[in-house]
């Protein structure tokens, strides 16, 4: 076990939540867990008081980019014991996004300590509502102060947590983008690296200016195959089966997508993970075969989509036919506040609860 140190608030913001209308990624918890990398070791462990962080002009981070980051959920069952998701599996792709970034990987067991100690700290701040969670943001960044393009010798790790609802209030249409890419195989699509985030910037601002949510990635080379919304993963479902995309390096291996696919495996669907081409989406929907469509993240859970834009196509998709994502969002809720039975060891009890 290594040393956290805990440096409690004096003055707790929780009384100033009003948990039945949380807006997302605004309301931030009393605490957040913090580490340096220095001298080739992670260390000075601690978890203190939820505070602004200071920063020398040339740090690393801001203009080469190496930094990543992590979107986790915590929960609380009806006895009060708070639950995490599946934790083992974000540790894992952080530090598989640290290493396409050249940056260190963090401490698996340390990790989980500090996930138990820090949920635990911020107990209360967990919101009890089916569908709302405690979102945890653990990210790292580099913070060497130094002008010139080469891998940061120092780091900073971060988690921070904030108190959420879920992340798309109503049902998602996108647009298939033309134009722009998000990422190439060989490139950094598969980290969880802000980059990839910034650059989905303008071409969602431009669809949002034509009415749409979100647009939906092709592949670099052709502009022919799927890829995700950034976002979130995509699942299709039609009549005799359910595809979603193969990752294959320039797409995010979603946590909640592999839960899906546990999950729909496990009732005897057949699932699909393959290159899957619009036409083949665009074909199935004309000959009346596309059921549905729906995206997965962390934040978003499961989010149905009412619509898709191409250039020779405007698919819609019926509210009444939403059967199988409602089903999905309402188990993996469901396991999160163990409403549901968690027959796949999704879910981990936070072993330590710190009074404070
Ligand atoms: C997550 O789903 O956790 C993400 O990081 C995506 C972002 C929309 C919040």
């Amino acid at each position: 076990m290594s040393q956290i140190n805990f440096y409690p608030t004096e003055s707790s913001q929780l009384n100033e939540v009003d948990f039945n209308n949380i807006p997302f990624g605004k309301v931030f918890s009393d605490h957040m867990f913090s580490a340096v990398y220095e001298d080739g070791e992670w260390k000075d462990f601690q978890i203190c008081p939820f505070k602004e962080l200071t920063m020398h002009p040339s740090m690393m981070a801001l203009h080469y980019g190496q930094s990543i980051f992590e979107g986790m959920k915590a929960t609380v069952a009806p006895d009060g014991t708070p639950l995490l998701f599946r934790p083992e599996k974000h540790i894992e792709r952080l530090n598989k996004s640290a290493e396409r970034m050249c940056m260190p990987v963090f401490p698996e067991e340390v990790f989980h300590q500090a996930v138990h100690k820090l949920v635990g700290i911020d107990r209360n701040w967990i919101p009890s509502r089916e569908g709302s969670a405690l979102y945890l943001r653990p990210f790292m960044y580099a913070t060497d102060k130094y002008i010139g393009v080469t891998a940061s010798s120092t780091y900073r790790f971060l988690i921070i947590t904030l108190p959420v609802g879920p992340y798309y209030s109503k049902p998602v249409n996108l647009k298939v983008e033309r134009k722009y890419v998000r990422a190439v195989k060989g490139g950094v699509g598969e980290a969880k690296t802000s980059g990839n985030y910034a650059a989905s910037l303008l071409p969602a601002k431009l669809a949002k200016a034509e009415g749409y949510d979100q647009v939906m990635w092709m592949d670099a080379h052709e502009f022919k195959y799927i890829q995700e919304v950034g976002t979130m993963n995509l699942f299709f479902v039609f009549k005799d089966k359910i595809v979603t995309p193969a990752t294959e390096g320039a797409i995010l291996k979603g946590i909640t997508r592999l839960s899906i696919i546990e999950l729909l495996k496990s009732e005897g669907h057949k699932v699909e993970e393959r290159p899957l081409a619009i036409d083949e989406v665009k074909e199935a929907y004309k000959q009346g075969e596309l059921v549905e469509a729906f995206g997965s993240g962390t934040a978003a859970v499961v989010a149905n989509i009412s619509q898709i834009k191409d250039v020779d196509i405007d698919m819609k998709f019926n509210e009444s036919n939403w059967k199988l994502s409602s089903r999905i969002k309402s188990f993996i809720n469901g396991v999160r506040i163990r409403k549901e039975k968690d027959r796949f060891g999704w879910i981990v009890p936070v072993k330590e609860q710190v009074s404070h």
